[in-house]
């Protein structure tokens, strides 16, 4: 699938405009802050998820502006849709044809992006709630049914908080949130366990061609629930219960899968606490071209790729390989750099180069 056209309105600091995009090869360039990363970010945002660098609407709209909006041409196999979002104090509203949607996640699946950018790389390092995010937020896009799965849970997991919190909280007001958590949980789980097991396979042997020597990347799910073996309801309720006089104690909810992590390990050592700097980012690239790979094997579509920035964050010989690997297949890619595209970029046929200039983006003569 591709982007063939963004429209954006009063977005960051883009001047108002339309920008037609190459279905393969799309080189950004630029100077710094001229917008490079603003306009990648406002492709990525036509997928229905938070943007890849702010988790807060509010940042979107032009500085004095209180609104904004993006609108989008996405052809894929079935067609092309015009995809719309439209930002305003409090709300994301999202159109498709024209047409106003009822929620914003009727967008998921519709575009598929996956995108690099310099903050990837504390997905190796960083806290758990970044590798959570990251398998949701694929997962979601393969299957956008997992969404109200995610979501019920949540609401359970807040209703749940909230109790926990007050003082003499007893098991049995804890119970019917706790049935909420089992049923739900269950399938976060069984979720979670299905789509690592494929993609750990994809990622391990992109890695086996990057990173030779660093041993094998292996990925699991690391979870309370998995660690006793299980995740029917019926066994989660019991790890519930079991762990309610503690959690009671505590004030705050202690197992299930709000609390999963995503186990990385490269030659049986844990990434996440002993990865080198370089070893990080060859696991990094690896996870997401193997999402980019599962994406293709179960959708029969290659998703849009997004790089922000890739050129200042990987060495010459990492970003030869990472460009080989992603301009094997027909697939479009939008890179933004600040100097000329590499040189394996540059030779691609049809490269389209744009330049962005205090906002205003040109075809690049
Ligand atoms: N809501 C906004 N309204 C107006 N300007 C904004 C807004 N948000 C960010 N900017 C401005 O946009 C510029 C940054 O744009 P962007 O991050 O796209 O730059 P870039 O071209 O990617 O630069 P670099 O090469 O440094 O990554 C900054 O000058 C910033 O102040
Ligand atoms: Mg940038």
């Amino acid at each position: 699938m591709f982007v063939s056209r963004v429209k954006v309105y009063k977005f960051r600091n883009l001047a108002d405009q339309q920008v037609e995009l190459s279905p393969g090869a799309v080189f950004i360039t630029g100077l710094n802050g001229n917008g490079k990363t603003n306009l990648l970010e406002g492709i990525y945002l036509l997928t229905g998820s938070r943007s890849f660098r702010t988790n807060s609407s509010a940042e979107l709209a032009r500085f004095g502006d209180r609104e904004c909006s993006i609108f989008g041409s996405v052809t894929h196999k079935s067609g092309t849709e015009e995809l719309g979002l439209i930002f305003t104090p409090g709300e994301r509203a999202a159109q498709l044809n024209g047409n106003p949607l009822p929620s914003i996640t009727e967008l998921l699946g519709r575009l598929r992006a996956v995108a690099f950018s310099p903050a990837d790389l504390q997905l190796a390092k960083g806290a758990p709630a970044g590798r959570r995010k990251f398998l949701d937020r694929h997962m979601v896009d393969l299957q956008p049914g997992y969404l109200s799965t995610l979501m019920a849970y949540q609401r359970a997991l807040a209703s749940k908080s909230a109790l926990l919190k007050q003082q003499g909280t007893s098991y049995q007001q804890l119970l019917p949130w706790n049935e909420v958590l089992a049923e739900h949980g269950g399938k976060i789980v069984d979720n979670r366990l299905n789509f690592i097991r494929s993609l750990s396979d994809k990622a391990a042997s992109f890695h086996h061609e990057y990173a030779p020597t660093d041993g094998d990347l292996v990925l699991s799910l690391d979870s309370d629930l998995v660690r006793e073996g299980s995740s029917s309801t019926e066994v989660i309720l019991e790890q519930l219960e079991r762990a309610s006089q503690r959690e009671i104690a505590l004030r705050s909810p202690l197992v299930g899968p709000h609390r999963d992590d995503l186990k990385i390990s490269i030659g049986g050592v844990d990434c996440r606490a002993y990865a080198s700097q370089g070893q990080t980012r060859s696991v990094v690239l690896s996870m997401k071209l193997g999402v980019i790979e599962l994406i293709e094997s179960l959708t029969g579509e290659a998703p849009v790729v997004l790089l922000d920035d890739v050129d200042s964050e990987l060495d010459a010989g990492r970003s030869e390989r990472l460009f080989t690997a992603l301009l094997s297949k027909p697939r479009q890619i939008i890179v933004t750099g600040t100097a000329a595209p590499s040189e394996k970029f540059a030779q691609v046929p049809n490269l389209q180069v744009l330049r962005v200039e205090r906002g205003v983006v040109a075809v690049s003569q």
